[in-house]
């Protein structure tokens, strides 16, 4: 599983790739024109599928015997208790907020996250529809991920509280234990690796699902202070305020 770490073309790569390779008798500009409207419009539809879907997941009661059965498949990466791996490769994904997690899910499968493993997993082969997303999410949430996540090196816990509290607390609160009404993701006791590649990811535009205003702030900050935030995080309990939402609900 570790040795899997290819990551899924952006659709930006891959239309420039198309205009590179395209013959030059077409026309560059009728051509870049042509693809960009496409582009515009393939965007569109992915944001309005997205929330349509998102919003059919929000009225599903969630059924946590299928949800365990749909969970099997996850468990492979995930582990069984949703606990991913230390090298950060693979979240964790236990105990955090359905709401984060039927958002997340549908994005992978309308192009608004993009990783090759995760599309194939979130997709309609595995989970139907958005019944399943919400079957799943409500198993994930109410498992409790055992032993400590992946740490940094420990040098600069200060400096990444200080810098918590300052720039991110009032969204992820206090002890970093997310916002189920709002989607905000729980980040105390994720691992380090992971977090670390978020930032850059999200920065580099390779995680679309985040917003302009997020990512200029994570923009802000520079190599120190993203491995510093990252090993602060990485070491909060993750079950300091127990999730609130349990099977799925409590969002509304
Ligand atoms: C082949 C390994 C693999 C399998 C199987 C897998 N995942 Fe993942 N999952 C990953 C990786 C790797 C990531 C991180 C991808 C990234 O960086 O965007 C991830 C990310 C996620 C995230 C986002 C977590 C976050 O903190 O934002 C969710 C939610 C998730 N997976 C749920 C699932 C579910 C539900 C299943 C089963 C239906 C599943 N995964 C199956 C490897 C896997
Ligand atoms: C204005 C509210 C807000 C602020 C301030 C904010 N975040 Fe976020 N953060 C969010 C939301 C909402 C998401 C979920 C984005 C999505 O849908 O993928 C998120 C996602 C994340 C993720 C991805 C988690 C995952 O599981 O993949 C990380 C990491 C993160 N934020 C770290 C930070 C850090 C570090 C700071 C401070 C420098 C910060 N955020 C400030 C709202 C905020």
């Amino acid at each position: 599983m570790h040795a899997i770490a290819v990551r899924s073309v952006p659709p930006a790569v891959k239309i420039a790739v198309l205009v590179r390779t395209w013959p030059s008798e077409h026309g560059w500009a009728a051509v870049a024109s042509g693809i960009l409207l496409l582009a515009t419009c393939v965007a569109a539809h992915a944001v309005s599928s997205a929330q349509e879907e998102l919003a059919e997941v929000k009225r599903s009661v969630p059924n946590l015997d299928k949800g365990a059965d749909y969970f099997d498949s996850c468990g492979a990466c995930h582990g069984p208790d949703g606990g991913g791996t230390r090298d950060g490769q693979v979240p964790r994904i236990g105990g955090q907020h359905a709401s984060v997690l039927w958002k997340q899910l549908t994005d992978y499968r309308h192009d608004r996250r993009w990783d090759v493993r995760m599309e194939h997993f979130a997709d309609r082969h595995n989970l139907a529809d958005a019944q399943a997303i919400a079957d799943v999410s409500a198993y994930i949430h109410q498992l409790v991920p055992s032993g400590p996540a992946g740490e940094g090196n420990g040098k600069a816990l200060d400096a990444g509280a200080a810098l918590y509290a300052q720039r991110c607390s009032r969204c992820h609160q206090t002890n970093a234990e997310g916002d189920a009404a709002h989607a905000v993701p729980r980040i105390a006791g994720q691992h380090y690796d992971y977090l670390r590649r978020q930032f850059y990811d999200a920065v580099d535009g390779r995680r679309p699902n985040f917003s302009a205003a997020h990512i200029r702030l994570l923009a802000k900050l520079d190599h120190d202070e993203i491995e510093a935030l990252s090993d602060y995080l990485s070491r909060l309990p993750a079950n300091r305020s127990q999730p609130t939402n349990k099977a799925g609900g409590g969002v509304h």
